[in-house]
């Protein structure tokens, strides 16, 4: 082969191997990645940038690093018969700028963390404790879903809708991880019929194809 062909071959494998080793994993992260090793979060700061400022190096303490929150049980006497405790950067400002944060979710007997989706995380968890139904519906429509017991792992892929419900006879809890500091979480019935102010009715209706008294039945349930 003459130099200028091997030169172009050359140019077009380095060309692949920069994209590969470093385009395609910049696609897969989720939050951006930290600038320093510690950026503590001031919840109070009055600027507003993307995450949170750092409270100064000389105020952080050891208890910035550590968050007994999900120690309790949440009250899982309501309509769902479940409680989500989050442990995000709201909750634990010391998770701010480093891209993960967790949760405790609680289930009654045959209580159900309805179906909701985080925009900005994957999430992966354990189970801990009961029997629990995971249900995943990808962007193709097709449902995935398992019965999972104490110490089962589960991973379900950023932004696709997905469910848990307690299948066992006690009660359940698990603790979800999620690789963003806030995964934010979209409850389908609360995003569609408990909105401020409401979605109308007559857009639900054609949406479910059902009548509008059947969307504001629904409404009422969830108090508007
Ligand atoms: C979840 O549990 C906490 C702690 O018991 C309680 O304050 C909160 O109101 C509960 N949330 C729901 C939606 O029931
Ligand atoms: C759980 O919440 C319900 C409804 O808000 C309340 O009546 C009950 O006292 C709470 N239970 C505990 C243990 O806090």
């Amino acid at each position: 082969m003459n130099k200028p062909v091997l030169r172009t071959m050359a140019m077009a494998f380095f060309t692949i191997l920069f994209l590969i080793v470093f385009l395609l994993p910049a696609c897969r992260c989720a939050d951006p990645d930290p600038l320093q090793d510690i950026c503590v979060a001031n919840l109070k700061a009055s600027i507003s940038v993307n995450g949170f400022p750092c409270k100064p190096l000389p105020e952080v303490k050891s208890g910035d690093f550590f968050f007994h929150g999900l120690r309790k049980e949440g009250n899982t006497t309501n309509v769902f018969g479940s409680n989500i405790t989050s442990g995000n950067v709201l909750d634990f400002p010391g998770l701010n700028t480093l891209g993960i944060s967790m949760s405790r979710v609680d289930l009654a007997p045959g209580g159900l963390n309805p179906p909701h989706s985080h925009p900005r995380a994957s999430e992966t968890g354990v189970i801990v404790k009961g029997k629990v139904l995971l249900g995943i519906v990808t962007t193709a429509n097709v449902f995935h879903s398992k019965v999972l017991k104490a110490g089962d792992m589960f991973v379900i892929p950023r932004g696709l809708v997905h469910f848990q419900l307690n299948v066992g006879k006690g009660k359940a809890f698990f603790l979800p991880a999620f690789n963003s500091q806030l995964p934010g979480i979209v409850v389908l019935p609360i995003t569609l019929f408990a909105s401020t102010p409401p979605i109308p009715d007559d857009v639900l209706a054609k949406a479910f194809q059902v009548d509008e008294k059947v969307i504001s039945g629904i409404k009422s349930k969830f108090g508007s």
